[in-house]
């Protein structure tokens, strides 16, 4: 049998398992299992000793086993999920994915809380660091190896925060106003894509309100999409404390809401049993939430495992080096003026090193919010520098040094990239404006590495300096790998998974209807006006130039893009696909691994669409002074929009435009295919 056969076996022996176990509850103890009374035990539901039904135990993620809610364990840290697609590398989330379930194991506990799949609608979301990119396609190809890599150690993977949940200002109280076009095409399609493919055993309604219904009631979103539309089989759990504003139980159940965590508020067994009793929902309604639940209780291991854990992976050499791996491979080099990176390793250089992120640990509890990792050690900047070079090369005089480096960014506390609060400027800091401009007025050779978990204006400091790295927040062997990729023991690889614009009001959600179009107005409406030109789709249809565009990022070597060619041009079904070949030559002095992008348009349509989507990638390692040949599998089905006429896809019939680049505003080759009726 394949892996696929086994995991068909397994879900059809859990399924009668469940329903077994399902016959034999009174209501009552249904009831009990829609929620947690384990006061104080925010992460953890109740047994039913009568019938051996374990605690069902979670944690939060994405970036390692969170520490506030792993029984206050130290665990592995990893970069942050935007750091993970600026690899553009399936290869890794899947790496991660596997590797922080084990942690998850090694803790007993059942579910990651995690990959939280929301779209980057603004720069300015204090979670950008927690999602993935701005684009739903890149979205969804790291988040199908994460939760395939989660789930393949028997841990379940919650798919985070369902849906529309793209602010952290009002979160609990906004209401996402949004038309049923962009819902689907910009907002759902990685839920969508992820659910279908990868399986995940649970997924997350969100706090904010989705067109005027709360996220954990939201009966179109939860039943009639995810649950018939994408048959999903799992189970929907509230984010923490997200019920409270819900008027009804019967909202909940009828909306298809199997667990209210932490604790019940429209989930108290008085409350269930009232409105059953006046049949405001069915025993049908309450045997599918739960039968749900018992699932992925049976999936996960919980009937056998028990809470016992499994194994001891935490903390091991080989995920503390994945995860360094992970970091290195998601900087992006952003500015190299004169090739000043990468430093030589041999020469005797004096380094003047200074900034608020060189010293700073960011692994500390609930630091950056919900998915705070507190790893065993963390190397900062200033370690990963002194471990290689020794103290003696420090200087404390810009002047006399060979190099400046100037460690600024985020300080992912509150307000400052991180949950509960957006930030309220793309701006640095003054204070690290002015070192920035200060440093480089005395050292020409300025580098400026920024750890920051979202876009950064540079503006006002940008020509004065001629190198800028993007480290983003790189996990616990942080220093390390900004200090290997500053001495180029490997050459940076990572592209933008967002557009990094030049001033806020560039951005589609900031550029017109203050504040309708964000944070909200009056009664906290947020309208997202401008449709599905989120992120690159806008700043390439609306013709403005970004700081530094979507899928950006440059290498101490030097890719020429060859020939490229689509072997048949005419394409018929939806589920058809397509391949692009393209030749790729490494003419500089390195290896180095480069992102092959992938764009489409459509020439006439029927309804507005973006100047471009990705539509494909991969990344290729070549070695110096070779070529390579690649072959990127493109779905005819990613070529679609969705239709509200027919309320679905719909894969247009026309001439499409693919364009093939290493970013979305440099492009090398174009092709055109044909889609017929
Ligand atoms: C966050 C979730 C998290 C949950 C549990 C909420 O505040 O939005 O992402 O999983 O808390 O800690």
């Amino acid at each position: 049998m394949n892996n696929k056969d086994v995991y068909v076996e397994r879900k059809r022996y859990v399924e009668s398992k469940a329903r077994e176990m399902l016959a034999g509850l009174t209501l009552e103890e249904k009831f009990k299992l829609l929620t947690s009374n384990a006061r104080r035990r925010f992460y953890v539901t109740d047994p039913i000793k009568r019938l051996e039904i374990p605690s069902f135990k979670m944690t939060d993620g994405p970036l390692g086993v969170a520490r506030h809610s792993g029984s206050f364990k130290k665990c592995t840290r990893f970069p942050a999920t935007i750091a993970l697609a600026a690899t553009w590398n399936r290869d890794l989330p899947r790496a991660m994915g596997k590797a922080i379930a084990r942690e998850v194991a090694s803790i007993g506990r059942h579910m990651l809380l995690a990959p939280g799949t929301n779209i980057h609608r603004t720069p300015l979301n204090g979670r950008t660091f927690e999602y993935f990119s701005e684009d739903p396609h890149l979205t969804k190809e790291m988040a199908i190896p994460f939760v395939k890599g989660v789930q393949e150690e028997g841990i379940g993977a919650c798919l985070k925060h369902y849906a529309a949940n793209n602010q952290e200002t009002d979160r609990r109280s906004s209401n996402s106003v949004v038309d049923e076009r962009t819902l689907h095409e910009i907002y759902l399609r990685a839920f969508r894509e992820t659910v279908i493919e990868a399986d995940p055993w649970a997924v997350m309604g969100s706090y904010n309100k989705v067109n005027g219904t709360y996220g954990c009631e939201h009966k179109y979103l939860i039943r009639d999409i995810l649950m018939e539309r994408w048959n999903f089989d799992g189970f929907v759990v509230s984010d923490w404390f997200a019920t409270r504003p819900i008027e009804t139980t019967e909202g909940c159940v009828n909306g298809g809401l199997s667990l209210e965590m932490p604790w019940p508020a429209r989930y108290k067994t008085g409350s269930l049993q009232k409105s059953f009793e006046k049949k405001l929902f069915s025993e049908e309604a309450i045997d599918d939430l739960v039968l749900r639940i018992l699932r992925v209780m049976f999936l996960c291991g919980a009937f056998e495992n028990g809470d016992s854990p499994r194994h001891d992976y935490r903390n091991s050499p080989e995920h503390q080096e994945l995860s360094r791996k992970i970091a290195e491979e998601g900087m992006v080099l952003l500015k190299n003026d004169s090739d000043l990176l990468p430093l030589n390793p041999n020469d005797a250089t004096t380094i003047f090193v200074a900034g608020p992120n060189l010293k700073k640990k960011f692994g500390k509890l609930l630091y950056g919010g919900s998915s705070a990792v507190v790893p065993l050690y963390e190397i900062t900047p200033y370690e990963g520098l002194k471990e290689r070079i020794g103290k003696d090369c420090f200087t404390d005089d810009p002047e006399k040094a060979d190099i400046a480096i100037i460690f600024a960014g985020l300080d992912h506390g509150k307000g400052k990239d991180s949950e509960t609060a957006d930030r309220k400027t793309l701006k640095l800091p003054g204070e690290q404006i002015s070192l920035i401009i200060e440093t480089a007025k005395v050292n020409p050779n300025t580098i400026v590495v920024l750890i920051a978990g979202s876009p950064i204006s540079m503006d006002d400091w940008l020509d004065n300096v001629p190198t800028v790295l993007i480290a983003w927040y790189a996990g616990m062997e942080s220093g390390r790998a900004i200090t290997n990729v500053l001495f180029g023991d490997t050459s940076p690889s990572g592209k933008l998974p967002i557009t990094f614009p030049k001033i806020l009001s560039d951005s589609p959600a900031h550029s017109t209807g203050y504040p309708k179009t964000y944070p909200g107005d009056e009664e906290k409406n947020v309208h997202y006006e401008e449709g599905i030109l989120v992120g690159y789709r806008w700043f390439d249809t609306k013709e403005i130039e970004p700081l530094f565009p979507f899928g950006f990022g440059l290498s101490y070597t030097d890719f020429i893009f060859g020939s490229s060619l689509i072997e048949s041009s005419t394409v018929y079904e939806m589920d058809d696909r397509f391949e692009v070949k393209v030749e790729l030559e490494n003419i500089g002095p390195r290896i180095g691994s480069e992102v092959i992008q992938v764009y489409a348009s459509i020439e006439d349509s029927a309804v507005q669409r973006p100047k471009q989507e990705l539509v494909g990638f991969k990344k290729i390692y070549i070695k110096d002074k070779e070529k390579a040949k690649s072959v990127i599998k493109i779905n005819a089905r990613d070529l679609a929009y969705y239709d509200i006429k027919r309320h679905d896809w719909r894969l247009e019939p026309g001439v499409y435009r693919i364009f093939i680049g290493n970013s979305s505003r440099s492009i090398f080759d174009e092709h055109e295919i044909l889609i017929k009726k």
